[in-house]
């Protein structure tokens, strides 16, 4: 069955914020000011920014209502009970500690569960998530289904874990030496890439089986819900409300970064069934974000997050903005640029390997073409590639080369219309049909760790 998507937005626009526009000559002295490196761009001096769908989202004129209610009492603030039955409500989990990103709640899971030496299990862990079990002494091992590293497979739930993997993981480590099954919904790491029921099922019963703990890494929880509405037979009648209580009934708990399908621009939760690993875990909140009932957000904060995780339930918002991503990308796949497909939830993913052939991933074509977008256009995107991921082996001196080399435009929630998607897919385009012209850049200064933030670069 056909989904009918919205034509267009189904809200309408109440107090706009203005936009700068540079010219391409200004452009050329700002990008040569950041050192050719997007980070270091003041973000004023961007028109369409889609470095990331975090935190950058636009709230609902209920939203901003609610931090005029706002109650800022140190204990038991009215916001946070608020804030606590909505969570129930939605993921069916008892025991919810607020913190002020996802991050805090992956460190204090990981605090609870992991010790030197043993694994975490998942389909592909976010940064953060992989950095908090790493330390803690622990190893994330990534299982995603060998379709969801194939940018042309069209496969419907890339995000899916490898089920067999999973088991096999689990069998030649030994039961002991797992310390937990974290599943990231929708999948960031490979483009937003949902994880279908029966998966979650599945991950369930090998849980059972083996006795582990499993939590679901919930920052996309509702597109992935909508991405299993729109595929997985037998869901096309319920609500996304209704499928995403059902994504969480398999799990134990779960992570959360507000920041994503919270609606909100800071926040997030950790939810917990357990009471022994709540009652812990309370302890760090305490000791590392704030009291039990903020943990390190204000009560305006909270409240806006409250109603944000209402909203993003509903399917008229979440259907526009699936139609959205999947109206950037779908033009640019039909302009012939080498897109990940299908397209995720929140960005689209273009691969610098067949765009730029070229240029060798030593000479950054990421950031090449993310310099020469921002160029053309004033659009803000993000490399994946060999400035992140890739490095030398301080022992041996070897080149690390990164898995992948691709360019991530992250698109915000409810804040561009399609007229700014217009604008990128044609600056895309541009840049494609001139992509012979464009040459490799070479770093000219970089930090230790964590280079692709801060690092410089120039055109060679
Ligand atoms: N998990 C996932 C799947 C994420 O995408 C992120 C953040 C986090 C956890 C961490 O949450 O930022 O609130 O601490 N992703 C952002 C991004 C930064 O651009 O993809 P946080």
């Amino acid at each position: 069955m056909a989904y009918h998507f919205p034509e267009a937005e189904p809200y309408r626009i109440k107090v706009i914020e203005p936009l700068k526009i540079t010219s391409r000559s200004q452009r050329q002295q700002i990008l040569k000011d950041a050192s050719y490196n997007l980070f270091n761009i003041p973000a004023e001096d961007v028109y369409i920014d889609l470095l990331t769908d975090s935190g950058t989202s636009a709230m609902s004129q209920d939203q901003w209502a609610g931090l005029m209610i706002g109650d800022e009492s140190y204990a038991g603030c009215r916001n946070w009970f608020h804030l606590q039955e909505t969570v129930r409500d939605i993921t069916g989990y008892q025991y919810i500690l607020p913190t002020h990103q996802g991050r805090s709640a992956e460190n204090i899971l990981m605090m609870i569960h992991l010790r030197q030496g043993l694994s975490a299990l998942g389909n592909m862990f976010f940064d953060t998530t992989h950095a908090h079990v790493q330390t803690k002494g622990g190893i994330p091992r990534n299982l995603v289904i060998d379709e969801g590293l194939d940018g042309e497979s069209n496969h419907p739930f890339k995000g899916n874990i490898d089920i067999d993997k999973l088991e096999e993981h689990i069998k030649n480590l030994g039961r002991e030496q797992v310390a937990l099954i974290h599943v990231t919904v929708t999948c960031n790491n490979n483009g937003g890439q949902p994880v279908s029921m029966a998966n979650l099922r599945a991950v369930r019963a090998v849980a059972d089986k083996y006795g582990l703990p499993f939590f679901l890494d919930a920052a996309r929880f509702a597109e992935n819900a909508f991405f299993i509405k729109l595929r997985e037979p037998g869901y096309a009648e319920k609500s996304v409300k209704e499928i995403a209580r059902e994504m969480f009934s398999y799990a134990d708990g779960c992570t959360m970064s507000s920041k994503k399908d919270g609606l909100v621009n800071i926040g997030g939760f950790l939810a917990l069934n357990d009471e022994a690993n709540f009652r812990q875990a309370q302890q760090y909140l305490i000791l590392l974000e704030g009291f039990i009932t903020y943990g390190g957000m204000a009560g305006r904060d909270l409240e806006a997050l409250s109603r944000g995780l209402k909203e993003v339930l509903d399917e008229s918002y979440m259907a526009n903005r699936i139609r959205q991503v999947h109206y950037l990308g779908n033009q640019m796949l039909a302009a012939g640029l080498p897109v990940f497909r299908p397209i995720g939830g929140h960005c689209v993913l273009i691969d610098m390997k067949q765009f730029l052939p070229h240029i060798p991933q030593l000479e950054f074509p990421c950031e090449v073409f993310c310099a020469e977008l921002y160029l053309d256009s004033g659009t803000r995107a993000v490399g994946l590639g060999q400035l992140a991921f890739g490095g030398v082996d301080e022992e041996t001196g070897e080149i690390l080369y990164a898995p992948l080399e691709v360019v991530r435009l992250a698109i915000p929630r409810r804040v561009y219309t399609d007229n700014h998607m217009d604008v990128v897919i044609r600056s895309a385009i541009r840049t494609y049909e001139r992509r012979d012209s464009l040459r490799g850049m070479k770093i000219t200064w970089s930090p230790q760790v964590l280079r692709h933030f801060t690092a410089h670069l120039a055109p060679i």
